[in-house]
């Protein structure tokens, strides 16, 4: 069943009725100011830091739990009838209704008592707000005598602050209104420079910023008091909640559209200017005043919403395919590339399912991130890979998050994730394939933040190896932490008190429990570490990180290998995880797709049981499980991979991030039959049919889907932010269609559908556009044995880096 339809035209998806399973969001803002918002106007927003600028109230855990938004009401003077064109929160029953997810705005409209309403929510690029643009049109035969309602809940700056101290808080709150416009302004008085406003381009006939004033007691957001009796109270917050509603009484003509624009932004003033005249608590508006009224006339509005068009047409442009599969099209021309770029915003700190209060960047997940959105603005990676490797330890090791508003590793948290470094020479990798800057090594970064400790770049990455090196295990495996990729495979954790956090808590020594996967991630890191040294003539030093990687790949051949598969782990007993040994948990996918990645066993043969286990034991038709059998019941040296019910997250969910691991995998032991087929089952554009049971936005990747021992296999959680946005974009496109930098150009290494014809692809690449055409003539999966670069012969499958000449540069690709 749908909910919806895709309209690639105009790279939108739109929902046809409120009443999704759960909410299907999307994101405003892709600079400092940003916003979550649900297809009923849910969602809140906040300025660079969704814990500590946050903008607006999110009610959290709440029934139901899209509520709070960027609401308004529209009512019918003459009747009385009262309703919300974006269907929340009255919920009254819509004649018509649509919303339109785009890139980075939101556009919903609905007809109801012949009241056609549009409402465009977006924020410009390059400020500090959000644009709400309504249209009204009276379709009725008779003048229509309408009040509009607009409203918004502030929160009181610190989320979480503001959903705990309540002593406090209510005493706090503090509004000014200015012409209409509603400044919100709680501690502008002492420690803060900002503060944030609500205006309106029409002349308001009322207001109210005190909540329970505009609600009425006992009353919740469906039926405000205000609304119903049909005027605002003027009601002016001192303390409580302070919110921001216009009211606007207009009579529309028959056929006669109106439009009012809403801006709702924030705005910091220089600390010595904070208030006009100086010596007052006065809030000094006139640095805000030109950015208000330009955006409250509708051209300039309508020109801000051309210009973010424009913007995302340029993006998305960098990398445009055509096959014949509508589903891949899709996902990598337009919803997959944009995931790529709200997971690198936001990490995994604010969607429906992270709070916002809680973690702040994290440093694998950031290095992964960059996988997948490197080629769309390239030196934003390069001044992400910086802020990383400033928080790094000296030791090599990771602060494993670190806050975006003070680029400061975060304490709460700490170190002892050993995978961590690691990443960051993948993510340092990706950077210099894809824009040839070979500078970024030589960059002076801090450890700790710590001034004085700079070293360049490169030095970080030889710290990172390192770690693992001076960190292994009995085996000669790397030693695991406290958990390796898998957050949940916490080994030395040991945890029998509730409320202990498995990430943090840690009970042994941590002398003992290895992880196969951290040794095929290093086994990768090590061989691409060596080619950046090589490159840099550092011949000494490539040749002793490829034998540090031909070690690591001989033990994990030795001890990391069960006899059909990569075994997973050995724990703080010494036992094996993930063997045919083990009772539960015999098999997992960590280490058959990072092992095969790095290049383990695909000469000798294990690769390719690997791959044939994995399709045996964890395939399923909604994508692959992350181990088998489940865990039934909790064990105390396993930590939080046992402490989810069998099905569910880590303890044998389809975790979708791995996913992309094996199709790599199948893609580079040459079957494109399979790793396709992997890829269409997590494509959410190819579950769309199905959305009652995947439940979760059919636009973008989840982080998991329920595996085949849940009660709900096939429903989808946790959509948006997650690492399976850039692995499965790096899979479809530098692997199936194997299209891919590499430090010397740009490799075409398609790896297909045997039924597949061949497919089209435009690819920008450091300054120039390639136009390229694979052909398939004779059926197969893998093997380009012509390219043909403007016409000409060149030989093997590598397009040299060519000048930066903004040419356009037609290549054709033959399999044979
Ligand atoms: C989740 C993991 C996540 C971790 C982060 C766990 O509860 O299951 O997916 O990485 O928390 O702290
Ligand atoms: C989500 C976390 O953000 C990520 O870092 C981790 O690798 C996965 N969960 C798996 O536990």
């Amino acid at each position: 069943m749908r909910y919806g339809y895709f309209d690639d035209s105009r790279r939108e998806y739109v929902i046809t009725r409120p009443d999704t399973p759960l909410p299907w969001i999307n994101y405003l803002g892709c600079e400092a100011y940003f916003g979550i918002i649900s297809n009923t106007a849910g969602g809140y927003s906040f300025y660079r830091d969704p814990r500590l600028r946050r903008v607006s109230r999110y009610r959290y855990n709440n029934a139901p739990f899209d509520l709070g938004g960027r609401y308004i009401y529209l009512r019918d003077q003459d009747s009385g009838e009262f309703w919300s064109p974006t269907w929340q929160p009255t919920r009254r029953a819509l004649q018509e209704y649509t919303c339109s997810h785009g890139l980075g705005y939101t556009i919903i409209s609905s007809r109801y008592a012949s009241i056609a309403a549009e409402v465009r929510y977006f924020i410009p690029l390059g400020e500090n707000l959000e644009i709400w643009q309504l249209s009204l049109k009276n379709e009725h035969g008779h003048p229509a005598r309408l009040s509009v309602f607009s409203c918004i809940e502030f929160c009181l700056w610190d989320a979480q602050d503001d959903a705990t101290n309540f002593q406090r808080n209510f005493s706090t709150g503090q509004i000014e209104i200015e012409d209409g416009v509603i400044y919100h302004k709680t501690e502008y008085r002492e420690r803060r420079n900002h503060f944030a406003y609500f205006a309106c381009s029409e002349k308001p006939s009322g207001f109210d910023t005190q909540r329970d004033t505009f609600l009425g007691p006992y009353r919740g957001w469906e039926a405000p008091a205000a609304v119903e009796r049909g005027g605002c109270f003027d009601s002016v917050a001192n303390g409580w909640a302070p919110i921001g509603s216009h009211q606007i009484d207009l009579t529309l003509m028959p056929k006669e559209t109106r439009e009012i624009i809403f801006l709702l932004g924030y705005h910091e003033n220089p600390a010595e200017q904070k208030f006009d005249p100086p010596g007052s608590q006065t809030i000094n508006k006139k640095t805000v005043l030109p950015v208000i009224r330009k955006y409250l006339v509708k051209s300039n509005a309508n020109a801000a919403f051309e210009q973010l068009k424009a913007h995302w047409d340029e993006l998305l442009g960098t990398f445009q395919v055509q096959t014949p599969s509508a589903d891949a099209d899709r996902m990598v021309n337009i919803w997959n590339a944009y995931q790529c770029m709200v997971t690198f915003n936001m990490s995994r700190s604010a969607s429906f399912y992270e709070s916002g209060i809680g973690r702040g960047m994290g440093f694998r997940d950031s290095s992964q991130d960059l996988l997948g959105f490197v080629h769309m603005i390239p030196e934003r990676a390069r001044e992400r890979i910086l802020d990383l490797a400033a928080t790094q330890l000296p030791s090599g090791g990771a602060f494993h998050q670190y806050q975006p508003l003070t680029k400061r590793g975060n304490n709460d948290i700490g170190s002892g994730f050993n995978d961590d470094p690691l990443w960051l020479i993948l993510g340092t990798a990706a950077y210099i394939k894809e824009s040839g800057d070979w500078s970024i090594l030589e960059e002076r970064l801090p450890y700790e933040n710590e001034p004085g400790t700079e070293t360049p770049l490169y030095e970080h990455l030889q710290r990172s190896l390192g770690y693992t090196l001076e960190r292994l295990g009995p085996h000669g495996l790397p030693l695991i932490g406290r958990a390796d990729w898998n957050d949940c495979l916490n080994l030395n954790c040991f945890s029998d008190t509730p409320g202990q956090s498995f990430q943090t808590t840690t009970n042994k020594d941590g002398k003992t429990a290895e992880s196969v996967f951290i040794a095929g991630l290093f086994v990768m890191a090590a061989r691409e570490l060596a080619v950046i040294a090589q490159k840099g003539s550092l011949r000494e030093e490539a040749e002793r990180y490829l034998a540090a990687a031909a070690r690591m790949e001989t033990t994990v051949l030795q001890h990391g290998w069960d006899g059909n598969w990569f075994l997973r782990a050995y724990d703080d007993y010494g036992h094996k995880i993930g063997s045919a040994v083990c009772e539960e948990g015999k098999i997992f996918l960590e280490p058959q797709g990072f092992c095969i990645m790095a290049g383990i066993g695909l000469e000798s043969g294990q690769a390719l049981k690997s791959l044939a286990a994995v399709r045996e034991h964890l395939a399923t038709p909604h994508g692959i499980i992350l181990q088998q059998p489940a865990y039934s019941r909790y064990y105390l040296n396993l930590g939080e991979i046992s402490s989810y019910p069998p099905g569910y997250k880590e303890n044998a969910g389809i975790f979708c991030h791995t996913n992309p691991w094996i199709m790599i995998a199948e893609a580079m032991a040459g079957h494109g039959d399979e790793a396709f087929d992997y890829y269409l089952r997590i494509n959410p554009s190819s579950r769309e049919a199905m959305s009652e049971i995947h439940r979760c936005e059919p636009y973008v990747y989840a982080q998991m889907i329920a595996g085949r021992d849940a009660a709900t296999h096939g429903e989808a959680k946790n959509s948006w932010l997650t690492g399976t946005a850039a692995w499965n974009y790096a899979a479809i496109t530098q692997w199936i269609l194997g299209i891919r930098p590499e430090y010397d150009g740009l490799r075409i290494d398609p790896v297909i559908p045997a039924g597949w014809q061949g497919f089209k692809a435009t690819r920008r690449f450091r300054g120039n556009t390639y136009v390229i055409e694979v052909k398939n003539p004779s059926s197969l999966n893998r093997g380009v044995k012509k390219l043909l670069v403007e016409g000409r012969e060149i030989p093997g499958s590598l397009l040299p880096a060519a000048t930066p000449e903004s040419a356009v540069i037609h290549v054709e690709a033959v399999l044979q």
